[in-house]
C-alpha cells in the first residue's frame, strides 16, 4: 500500500511538472516574436523590389534588415502588422535596390529575427528562367514533404531560376494547421527564391480565404482581393499575368478586361499568363462549367493579344496542347498547359470526357502520375503504362532571347529518379509586340459590382446555351464509368 501511494504520488508530480512545462511552453510560443511562414514574392519592378510577408504568435515590430545596406540605401513601404486567425500578417515592401543583385535578408521586429534569406533582382537580359508546381494541396505533413521534395527536385535541374511559380491550391482545407505544415515542409526553400502565387479554390474559398494574407503581393490592379489577386509582372524579355480564377466561379468580365488590357500595355516579346482552373483537361473537374467557361472566355483575348503559354493547374494531371487559336490548331496559337500535381493526390482520365469538351487531337502531351491506370498519351491513345510517370510533376521554362524551352519532369516516387515526361520548344521573331493600352488599368469598387451581373449571366449563357447540351451527351458515357469503374 505504502509503495502504491509512493508511485501514485510520484504519477502526479509527472502529470503536474509536464503540465507546466506544456503551460511554460504554450505561454512562450504565445509570445513569441520569432518569425514563420515567410515568403518572397513579385511586387513591383522585379529588377529593384520584392514583397515579403510572415508571422508571429505576438503582435511585433514590421522590420527587414538587408545585409550589407544601411536602412536608407533602399526604401520599405506598405508595412503592416494584422491579426489572422490566432497569429500575427505581417507583410512590407522593399523598392530602390539595385537590378541583377543577390541579397540576404531577415525580417523580424528588429531584436527577433528570420534566419537569413535570399532573392535576386532581375538584371533585365532576354535570359528568363522559372520553374512552375502545381496543386500540392496536402492535408498532412507527409504529404507536404512530397510536394517540397517535387520542389526540391525542381531546383535540381535549374538552380537559379527566377522565380518559381505555383499554380495554386497550396493546401487542401486552408486551416492554420495545413499553413504550418506547409511552412515546415516548405519553409526553408521558401526563404531562399521568389514566389509568384496563384491563387487555387483550396486556398480558404468559402471559409476565410488565405491567399493574400499568405503572400505580400501587388493588389493595386486586382479586381477584388477577397477570393483571391490578379497581378502581372515582367522579368528580361517576357510579361507574365496571374489570374485569379476564383471570381464568380472562374472569372468575371471586370477581370477579362484588366487581363485584355494588360496584355496589351506591353510590347515584351513573351507574354505567358498564369492561372488556377484548368480549361482543357481530362481530369475530375474537366466536366463542370466553371472551369470549362474559361475555354470560352479567355482565348479570344489570348489569340487577339498573343499570348504563347498559359499555365494552370486544379486537375491533377499533365497535359499539353497543341497551339490553339480560338479553340482551332493553330500553330501560331496559344499552348495551354496543365501543371500536373507536385503532390500526392492525382487524378486518373476521365475517358468520357473525350471528344467532348475538347477534342482529343488537341492534345499534344498528356502525363497521368497515378498508378493502375494507361498514363501516358502515344499515338492518339492513353492506354499505355510507364511506372516512370507516377511522382510529383514540375516543369521548367527557359527563355533565351526568341527561343522558349519547356521541360516537364517527374520525381519518381518508388526511386526516386526525376524522368523527363515532356519537352517542347517555342521560337518567335522579336519586336512583334506593341503597346496599345496605355490607360488607368485599376478597377474600383463600383466597376467591380457593376461587372458581377454580367460576369454570372455571361457564365449562366455558356453553361445552358453550350455546356449542359454537351453534357446530356456525355451523359450515358458518364454513367458507365460510374457503374464499370466507379469514375465520376
Ligand atoms: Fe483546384
Amino acid at each position: 500500500m505504502k509503495n502504491f501511494k509512493r508511485l501514485f504520488c510520484l504519477a502526479m508530480c509527472v502529470c503536474i511538472a509536464a503540465t507546466c512545462t506544456v503551460s511554460f511552453a504554450s505561454a512562450e510560443e504565445a509570445n513569441s516574436t520569432a518569425p514563420f511562414r515567410l515568403s518572397v514574392t513579385v511586387n513591383g519592378d522585379t529588377a529593384t523590389g520584392r514583397g515579403f510577408c510572415w508571422y508571429t504568435a505576438a503582435q511585433a515590430d514590421t522590420k527587414i534588415e538587408i545585409e550589407g545596406l544601411a536602412a536608407d540605401a533602399y526604401t520599405v513601404s506598405d508595412a503592416v502588422c494584422e491579426e489572422w486567425d490566432g497569429n500575427w500578417m505581417h507583410k512590407l515592401v522593399v523598392s530602390g535596390l539595385t537590378k541583377g543583385t543577390t541579397y540576404r535578408y531577415r525580417v523580424g521586429d528588429g531584436t527577433t529575427w528570420s534566419e537569413w534569406g535570399t532573392f535576386t533582382t532581375d538584371d533585365g537580359d532576354d535570359k528568363v528562367s522559372f520553374i512552375n508546381i502545381a496543386d500540392v494541396q496536402a492535408g498532412n505533413l507527409e504529404n507536404f514533404q512530397k510536394g517540397a521534395a517535387t520542389l526540391t527536385a525542381g531546383f535540381t535541374k535549374l538552380p537559379n531560376p527566377d522565380f518559381v511559380s505555383n499554380c495554386g491550391d497550396f493546401t487542401n482545407d486552408s486551416t492554420n494547421e495545413e499553413w504550418d505544415y506547409y511552412d515546415e515542409a516548405f519553409g526553408a526553400l521558401n526563404r531562399t527564391y521568389t514566389i509568384v502565387p496563384v491563387s487555387g479554390n483550396h486556398d480558404g474559398l468559402g471559409v476565410e480565404y488565405w491567399f493574400n494574407n499568405m503572400f505580400a503581393l501587388d493588389t493595386t490592379e486586382s479586381v477584388q482581393i477577397k477570393d483571391g489577386v490578379n497581378y502581372s509582372f515582367d522579368v528580361g524579355n517576357a510579361h507574365f499575368a496571374v489570374l485569379n480564377t476564383n471570381d464568380v466561379l472562374s472569372i468575371s468580365t471586370a477581370q477579362l478586361e484588366w487581363l485584355e488590357n494588360d496584355l496589351k500595355s506591353t510590347d515584351k516579346d513573351w507574354k505567358i499568363v498564369f492561372m488556377h482552373k484548368a480549361p482543357y483537361s481530362l481530369g475530375k473537374d474537366a466536366k463542370w462549367p466553371d472551369a470549362l467557361y474559361l475555354q470560352e472566355c479567355l482565348p479570344p483575348i489570348m489569340a487577339e493579344c498573343n499570348v504563347d503559354i498559359v499555365f494552370y493547374g486544379h486537375d491533377h494531371q499533365y497535359l499539353r496542347t497543341k497551339p490553339l487559336t480560338n479553340n482551332q490548331l493553330d500553330p501560331d496559337g496559344t499552348t495551354w498547359v496543365l501543371s500536373g500535381t507536385a503532390g500526392s493526390k492525382r487524378y486518373e482520365i476521365r475517358k468520357f470526357l473525350a471528344g467532348h469538351y475538347m477534342k482529343t487531337e488537341f492534345i499534344d502531351s498528356l502525363v497521368i502520375q497515378k498508378d493502375g491506370y494507361g498514363n501516358f498519351w502515344a499515338n492518339g491513345s492513353w492506354d499505355n503504362t510507364s511506372e516512370g510517370n507516377i511522382g510529383g510533376c514540375f516543369e521548367t521554362v527557359e527563355i533565351n532571347g526568341t527561343e522558349l524551352w519547356l521541360t516537364t519532369y517527374i520525381l519518381n516516387d518508388k526511386t526516386g529518379e526525376i524522368n523527363k515526361v515532356d519537352e517542347v520548344g517555342f521560337n518567335k521573331k522579336a519586336g512583334e509586340n506593341k503597346i496599345t493600352f496605355e490607360g488607368d488599368n485599376t478597377t474600383s469598387e463600383m466597376d467591380y459590382t457593376l461587372s458581377l451581373v454580367p460576369s454570372f449571366l455571361g457564365l449562366a449563357k455558356y453553361a445552358i446555351t453550350k455546356w449542359l447540351p454537351e453534357f446530356f451527351k456525355m451523359l450515358p458515357a458518364l454513367l458507365e464509368s460510374v457503374i464499370v469503374e466507379d469514375t465520376f
